[in-house]
């Protein structure tokens, strides 16, 4: 069995719900605090032991890739002023690890942001962790709770939440094979967006998957689906014809960074968690009551 050392970050996406701000930023490169959405994926992705990303943008959004390389004129002024600490913050995370990106010409849908991804993996099982969902692992990172369960199983995973009946049409919604009421069960079928009437269940994928090379044989023939998009769920479902798949229960919280409210929820707990800030953000609070 091969072991996961790749990553795959989508983030060509246009982020409609987060208009006017994504005509000219990436929904990607909202700060939550300080730091970029897109950065707290990728060091998920480090501290779950994934040493090569490769990042999906398209060309408007050149700025992502600024972000993860050196920065050398501020670098030689950071160095030139003493400011030691600002340098560290600036070189740490291209010194940590390569990122490379690849283009997603069209936007297609997350299935076809996926096949851009082909020769990168090259044969090997990959993690994917979509551009704008942030997890706070209760003991570990969402991704490296997905490893494990490869390592367990040798087959791909969907990491999943639970979400209320009315939610389940924002998402792909897994069907479990039988009864079990485990964390990691073996799935039956998935559906992109179902309406609440027909959905199998209320687990719903939520933006962590690993999974086998062998997607990308479904990946190259999929038709459009759900919202006309070329979907990774319809392919996840083709796959299960070939090779079992799984869904594990994520342990952490999640926050959808493309949504309003994901955001704002971010920023609060995030600063209530930071011992240079959670005064401030409660004594703001506290003025908005
Ligand atoms: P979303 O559906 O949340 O992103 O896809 P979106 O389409 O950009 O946003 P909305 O719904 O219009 O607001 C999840 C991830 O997949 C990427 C997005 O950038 C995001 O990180 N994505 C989506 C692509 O890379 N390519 C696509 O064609 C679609």
């Amino acid at each position: 069995m091969k072991l996961i050392r790749k990553a795959v970050i989508p983030a060509a996406g246009f982020g409609t719900r987060f208009l006017p701000f994504t005509k000219a930023v990436p929904k990607e490169m909202l700060p939550i605090v300080d730091t970029p959405t897109i950065e707290y994926i990728v060091r998920e992705a480090i501290e779950s032991g994934i040493e090569e990303v490769l990042i999906i943008i398209n060309s408007e959004k050149e700025c992502i890739r600024t972000h993860f390389g050196h920065n050398v004129v501020l670098e030689n002024f950071l160095k030139s002023k003493n400011k030691t600490k600002e340098l560290e913050i600036v070189e740490a995370l291209p010194k940590q690890i390569h990122v490379e990106f690849t283009y997603q010409e069209e936007q297609l849908g997350l299935g076809h942001a996926v096949l851009c991804a082909e020769n990168f993996a090259n044969g090997e099982p990959f993690a994917l962790l979509l551009g704008d969902d942030v997890y706070v692992g209760r003991k570990e990172p969402a991704t490296k709770q997905l490893i494990n369960a490869y390592n367990q199983t040798g087959s791909s995973i969907l990491g999943t939440l639970v979400v209320p009946d009315e939610d389940v049409s924002k998402y792909g919604i897994c069907k479990p094979r039988g009864t079990s009421k485990n964390s990691l069960v073996e799935l039956e079928s998935v559906v992109e967006k179902p309406a609440k009437e027909v959905a199998p269940s209320n687990l719903a994928i939520g933006g962590r998957y690993v999974l086998t090379p062998a997607i990308f044989d479904y990946l190259k023939t999929q038709t459009r689906g759900a919202g006309g998009e070329i979907q990774l769920t319809d392919s996840i479902l083709r796959l299960m014809s070939k090779e079992k798949v799984y869904s594990l229960a994520i342990d952490g919280r999640r926050y959808d960074i493309g949504s309003k409210k994901g955001f704002l929820d971010a920023t609060i707990d995030f600063s209530l968690k930071r011992s240079d800030l959670a005064e401030d953000m409660k004594e703001i609070l506290n003025k908005h009551k």
